[in-house]
């Protein structure tokens, strides 16, 4: 099987990419935006990075040509004066589809994000429900996953966590009262592996969450005590941050935005997980802070 992955260099694309460098039955085409984003993509004669352009269908097209499935991977969190919500999530995810329509593409494969609807007032969440509307009407057998917190080597999600719990006072927004769900990536690549190998018809739509739900202040708490490091945990108001973010993102056009705090402090909240559709056993969250932690000592 040959799989087209955009945003191949994102940390989801990296960690699936390395997970696939022993895969002899897998080859990749690597979609990335630069020459510096190309050097940094694992190293095998089954991954071919291709500078792609998500202004250019046609070439979009030649670009990804001879995959037989699409994972579309490129998307943010955070604005910033060269990347909107509008360009990076919205109209990349329509060039990926026309694309990977024109290549009559077997099955198409797009990451979003828990609390993803096409009407909500958070400009993220909007976007990403936009796109996941795109990828229902295109036509094309289509997975759509919706992720929680994504925690593994080099997510930012594992670097905030590191970082606050190495400290000997955390200031969290809010006191880090709301609930995660945190997600092994492992388990993630698992699932995209699955969703191409029993692709079907139409689009599906999978909410696929970790199996502990934790506030962040006590996973703060539990990677310190990985770490051996006593913690205390203090509070910054959220409308106090909110506050600073709006002038701060202002200024600079774009970074830490009101936005980004609405995302990352709301409830991480499901109605049915997908682990058990996906064929999955979920890697407990102890085990998946254990691997980030000898990551980080590396
Ligand atoms: N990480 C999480 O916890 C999490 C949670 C839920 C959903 N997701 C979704 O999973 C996917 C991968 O996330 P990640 O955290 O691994 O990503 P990441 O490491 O932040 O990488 C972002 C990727 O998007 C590309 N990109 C940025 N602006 C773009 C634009 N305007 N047009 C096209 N591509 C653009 C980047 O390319 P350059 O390097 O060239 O800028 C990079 O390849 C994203 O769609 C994200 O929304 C992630």
């Amino acid at each position: 099987m040959k799989i087209a992955v955009t945003g191949a260099n994102s940390s989801v694309g990296q960690n699936l990419l390395n997970s696939l460098k022993s895969n002899e039955e897998v080859s990749v085409i690597a979609g990335v935006r630069s020459e510096r984003a190309a050097k940094s993509l694992p190293d095998s004669p089954r991954i071919e990075a291709k500078l792609i352009s998500y202004q250019d269908v046609d070439k979009l097209s030649e670009d990804l040509n001879g995959a037989d499935c699409v994972l579309h991977l490129a998307g943010i969190l955070i604005e910033n004066k060269g990347s909107s919500y509008q360009e990076a999530n919205v109209d990349a995810t329509a060039a990926v589809l026309d694309a990977a329509k024109r290549n009559n593409a077997s099955h198409f494969v797009f990451i979003s994000v828990v609390g993803a609807d096409a009407n909500s007032t958070n400009a993220y969440f909007r976007s990403k429900g936009q796109a996941e509307e795109l990828v229902k009407r295109s036509g094309l057998s289509a997975s759509i996953i919706r992720t929680p917190i994504l925690l593994g080597p080099n997510t930012a999600g594992a670097s905030s966590i590191a970082a606050a719990a190495s400290q000997p006072k955390a200031k969290l927004l809010g006191g880090g009262t709301y609930l995660m769900r945190p997600l092994d990536i492992d388990d993630l690549n698992l699932a995209i592996m699955d969703c191409f190998n029993k692709s079907k018809a139409g689009a599906a739509l999978y909410e696929l969450v970790g199996p502990d739900a934790i506030s962040y202040s006590n996973l703060i708490q539990k990677m310190a005590g990985l770490l051996g490091n006593e913690i205390e945990i203090a509070s910054i108001p959220i409308w106090v941050a909110k506050l600073g973010a709006a002038i701060g993102s202002r200024l600079r056009g774009g970074g830490f935005s009101p936005t980004v705090i609405d995302v990352i402090t709301i409830d991480e909240k499901v109605d049915e997980n997908a682990d058990k559709t996906l064929g999955l056993s979920l890697t407990p969250l102890d085990k998946t802070l254990q691997k980030i932690l000898n990551h980080e000592q590396t």
